[in-house]
């Protein structure tokens, strides 16, 4: 490791020290909001979901791309409307009707500190919620018009049927069966990937970056959100539930197919690194000169939790 790589961890750092305050700053306004709009426990609900101390990684490659390809306003906003959706679907994926778990950001699951029902409800208004985040973001950078729209059918295409949504459906239609890799890519590119690609999408479109360059960071992102669910396996097969602030062990638990059961951790843990390098020289190979943007990349699989 040369001293550049030195300086490049210091960077992401300070940007993640830098920007994080500022997501959750964003998120408790509208968690209030929230709260005082809807009143009642479902309010609370969304408010404490939305409180929960997750790492805002999504939000973070928002404002990063965002910045990296040229942006000057504040996009804190825009970003925080995609922490808004990646909140719901964890709530969601939560319930006992998905994955059934009590611990989520180190707290307890919105559905054990509220009820089934109330949890439910609270995950289908941070729908809405997102859009008006995402509508006062636009504003708020003064996007045109038709940026505004591209970036909403970008989130909420993202979020849905053929995104994120529809790979949480495939991952729940293929419990305790049997995956092949190329079912398991399917399911995790859509359950993981489709958001975290948005993120990409919706920051450059922000930027107004050119083709050559959109193209260059969504191909970085189909390949960090691939490494991203891989390393959530394995870390879910590796690391404690202090560690994780949610349940470990889960997967083998719920007899779930997973990269880190179909080709052993090793081999997992290879191929996520694999995803990273991938990313980073797709960045190259479209002119997108990022040393943050590398950083976010091996920060997915350097992480514990
Ligand atoms: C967990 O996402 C769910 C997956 C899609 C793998 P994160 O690991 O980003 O969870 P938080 O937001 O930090 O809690
Ligand atoms: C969830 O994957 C992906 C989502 C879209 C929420 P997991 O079920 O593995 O996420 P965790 O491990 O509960 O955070
Ligand atoms: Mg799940
Ligand atoms: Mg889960
Ligand atoms: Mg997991």
């Amino acid at each position: 490791m040369g001293p550049s790589r030195v300086a490049t961890s210091t960077e992401l750092q300070r940007f993640l020290d830098a920007t994080r305050p500022q997501i959750d700053e964003v998120l408790a306004r509208w968690g209030e909001r929230a709260a005082s709009e809807l009143g009642g426990r479902v309010g609370e609900a969304v408010a404490y979901s939305l409180a929960g101390p997750g790492k805002r990684f999504r939000p973070a490659l928002v404002m990063a791309t965002y910045r990296e390809l040229g942006g000057m306003g504040d996009v804190t906003e825009l970003a925080a409307a995609v922490e808004v959706v990646h909140t719901y679907s964890l709530v969601h994926d939560d319930l006992p009707c998905m994955d059934d778990d009590d611990l989520r950001r180190g707290r307890p699951t919105t559905h054990v500190q509220f009820d089934v029902a109330t949890a439910t409800e609270a995950g289908f208004r941070m729908v809405p919620l997102a859009a008006r985040v995402l509508a006062a973001g636009a504003t708020r950078l003064r996007l045109t018009k038709d940026a505004t729209s591209q970036v909403g059918g970008l989130l909420f295409r993202g979020a849905g049927a053929a995104g994120m949504v529809g790979g949480q459906l495939l991952d729940l239609e293929n419990e305790g069966k049997p995956a092949s890799i190329e079912q398991l890519t399917e399911i995790h590119t859509r359950k993981t990937g489709a958001l975290i690609s948005a993120c990409v999408q919706i920051g450059s479109t922000a930027a107004g970056a050119d083709a050559a360059r959109m193209a260059a960071v969504l191909n970085y992102a189909q390949e960090i959100g691939m490494a991203f669910q891989i390393s959530d396996d394995v870390l879910d097969a590796t690391a404690s539930s202090t560690q994780l602030g949610k349940t470990a062990g889960k997967d083998e638990r719920q007899n779930k197919a997973t990269f880190a059961t179909v080709l052993g951790l090793e081999a997992a843990a290879g191929e996520a690194e694999r995803c990273v390098q991938n990313a980073i020289a797709q960045l190259g190979r479209g002119g997108v000169d990022s040393v943050l943007l590398e950083e976010m990349a091996q920060f997915i699989i350097n992480r514990r939790h």
